[in-house]
């Protein structure tokens, strides 16, 4: 099945555009539920997640439900034509149930019980927490399966955390005995038993690492990583039951996050094992626009990664569940979005596969930690204000939008990311403690595409490689015999591989190859990396690479060549002189070793002469400067162009063939100025 065909097609033929809608903080004011519907026409707004942390408004004592208020909510949206993303309420639960199940409390590292208050920090084994929660869901679907308006289920709140209670610790210990087949010789070994003591002799001794940096047994804490995304996975499965019992038609998703003060991908959950469980990714996106610390091109090509990251877990458009309008409450400093920021941001989301644009959240709360963050209703209650009158803009952009709606993007070039292979890697002691940077390193690899607009695709192990004719595989730590021997029939089909440093080390239980190198990967690339060298921030090296200089930190890996031919040098140290990057012919394909961590020109420059060989074509013609980013989407008929200023300058773009303005219908052909931050949304037919 080819790429396209397999692309998600929402039930909705129209971009998706509201958010959160918390009406259960405004129960007693019927005026501003009233307004409410009101502003949401205004605002060009149509779909709304319901219930995120009504439980208590729902069932507000054990057995006690309220639902009327939600059936009023319901038809509200729906006199609209509006849709509701209903949640399930597990986010957050009422204060009976911690007070009656204190089971359903979380247990922290330190084996402390936490009290109730917050959110998103229940037990995901409680026997009790899977049943109330069942029981909740089956009643929402039993009274909202069938009703109209109904689009979609939210389950939960953006997952996440662990509990170490007793039940989960049992829990662990028959997931290691599933794991390891009931034999405690399988589990010690690939736990390195002997080491400082620590061989099991009964599953009972067992702990959860009380935090992944003290404990020293890494297959351990690489277990209990995985064990925490199962069970995540295992709890959502559990709310789910009902819904797919009572409404199998309705797509389930939930939202993702992104770890946001690099902005990398959520690091805590394995998502590529979660995605197959949903129906279609959603994601919230809270980007710092503005910060005093990089360029609004560097932000928005962090974004673009996760973006596309996300989209390819399923290879499918992805929704944008949660952003903001203006600013947020818990960055370090809380900017709004200058003008033209939202829409821009807005578009990008939608430019690399999102079906929708979804706020956190509709009306600002009264009280509360979210009263100051950003809303489509202000305090104010006005349509007027510039953040409102933002949204209105998107929305009515959106709404030119809609034959856009299902189309996918297809990518020559894949760049893998792993999960398992970053968690091993924070955890080894070695290398630089502070210098490692797996997702910040595989965002250098992909900014020279993203600048040249060569579309890739994010993805993760267990995807179809053969789909690429280019895969870049930065700083793959742990890798497994089975990926290895996937790699070696990509290159060996003809693919052509980029590997880097600190590549290929550990095996999947985080246990070293032993005898050097992976023979199959001395095979491809025609190298053995003998030494990792790790060196201090002031440490200088450099490299040469076809007839130039580029500057080195942080690693760099001492090559004995085997087959390989040398690409690159290293200038100074003892290794001076030696192979810094190196290229071999194996079989139909092509494998590079990059051996250190270069700085930008340098990426820029391998991958220009690649993405040269391999006549990897950007995606459109449209010409443009540095920090102007293009993407499209494409359905059979057209391509949907989006042309992106994310500098705070002026810049000319040169549409070399005749295009549409899908906003203001323009035929637009030759040099057209886009000023700052702004976006043009153009089709191109394909007949
Ligand atoms: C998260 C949550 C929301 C809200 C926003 C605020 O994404 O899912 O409920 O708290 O953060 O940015
Ligand atoms: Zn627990």
């Amino acid at each position: 099945m080819s790429k396209q065909e397999k692309s998600y097609t929402s039930e909705a033929k129209f971009m998706l555009h509201g958010g959160d809608y918390n009406p259960d903080q405004w129960l007693d004011r019927p005026d501003i539920l009233a307004d409410d519907v009101k502003l949401m026409q205004l605002a060009h707004t149509n779909t709304f997640s319901v219930g995120i942390f009504a439980w208590s408004t729902l069932e507000p004592e054990e057995g006690v439900y309220q639902f009327e208020w939600l059936d009023e909510i319901f038809s509200n949206i729906h006199s609209i034509g509006g849709k509701v993303i209903l949640a399930t309420p597990s986010g957050a639960r009422p204060a009976w149930m911690s007070q009656t199940y204190p089971e359903v409390l979380r247990v922290d590292g330190s084996r402390v019980k936490q009290l109730h208050g917050g959110r998103h920090n229940h037990c995901f084994t409680s026997k009790v927490y899977r049943e109330k929660t069942q029981q909740i869901n089956r009643l929402l679907a039993e009274r909202y399966g069938d009703h109209p308006a109904l689009l979609m289920w939210h389950i939960s709140n953006e997952y996440g955390g662990e509990c170490h209670c007793n039940q989960c610790q049992d829990t662990f210990r028959n997931w290691l005995m599933n794991k390891y087949n009931g034999e405690l010789k399988a589990l010690n070994d690939a736990w390195w038993g002997p080491f400082w003591s620590h061989t099991i002799t009964d599953w009972s001794q067992i702990e959860s690492p009380s935090s992944i940096g003290e404990s020293m047994v890494h297959g351990l804490n690489l277990d209990w990583r995985r064990f925490i995304t199962d069970q995540t996975i295992s709890f959502y499965k559990n709310e789910i039951i009902p819904l797919r019992e009572l409404t199998p038609t309705v797509p389930i998703t939930t939202n993702f996050m992104a770890d946001t003060n690099d902005l990398i991908p959520f690091q805590a959950l394995d998502y590529s094992k979660f995605a197959k469980h949903l129906d279609v990714i959603s994601w919230d996106a809270y980007p710092a626009w503005h910060n005093d610390w990089e360029s609004t091109g560097d932000l928005a090509m962090k974004v673009a990664f996760i973006d596309d990251l996300y989209r390819s877990l399923k290879q499918q458009p992805f929704l944008l569940m949660e952003s903001t309008p203006s600013g947020v409450n818990w960055h370090q400093v809380n900017k709004t979005k200058r003008p033209g920021m939202h829409l821009l941001s807005a578009m990008q989301m939608v430019a690399h596969g999102s079906d929708s644009i979804l706020y956190f959240q509709w009306r600002k709360s009264r009280g509360s930690s979210e009263k100051f963050h950003g809303a489509v209703v202000d305090h104010d209650n006005s349509a007027e204000n510039r953040v409102f009158k933002d949204v209105a803009e998107v929305g009515q952009t959106l709404e030119k939008l809609s034959n856009i709606v299902g189309t996918n993007r297809p990518a020559d070039v894949g760049l893998l990311y792993d999960w398992e292979s970053n968690w091993a890697l924070n955890d080894a002691q070695g290398f630089g403690l502070e210098t490692k940077r797996y997702p910040q390193t595989l965002q250098d690899h992909y900014r020279t595409f993203w600048e040249k607009d060569i579309p890739v695709d994010v993805i993760t192990k267990e995807q179809d490689f053969s789909a690429y004719k280019l895969l870049v595989v930065p700083m793959l730590y742990l890798v497994s015999e089975e990926t290895i021997s996937r790699l070696k029939t990509f290159v060996s089909n003809g693919g052509t591989l980029v590997m880097t440093y600190i590549s290929g080390l550990v095996n999947e239980h985080d246990l070293a190859y032993l005898g050097g190198w992976h023979k199959d990967l001395q095979e491809i690339f025609g190298i053995k990396p003998v030494e990792t060298d790790t060196l201090y921030p002031r440490d200088q090296n450099t490299i040469t690479y076809h007839n130039k200089t580029y500057s080195l930190k942080d690693y760099a890996t001492v090559i004995e060549l085997t087959n390989a031919n040398i690409e690159g040098l290293y200038v100074e140290d003892f290794y001076a002189n030696s192979p810094a990057i190196t290229s071999h012919q194996y079989q139909s394909g092509k494998a590079y070793y990059i051996g250190g961590r270069l700085e930008d020109a340098f990426q820029k420059d391998f991958y220009e002469t690649l993405i040269e060989e391999l006549n990897l074509a950007p995606i459109s013609n449209v010409k443009h400067e540095k920090g102007v980013s293009v993407q499209v989407r494409s359905s059979a008929e057209s391509d949907y162009i989006f042309v992106m200023n994310f500098t705070e300058q002026n810049q000319p773009v040169l549409f070399e063939s005749l295009v549409t303005d899908m906003v203001t219908g323009e035929e637009l052909v030759g040099e057209v100025v886009l000023r700052k931050y702004e976006v043009r949304i153009v089709e191109k037919s394909n007949s």
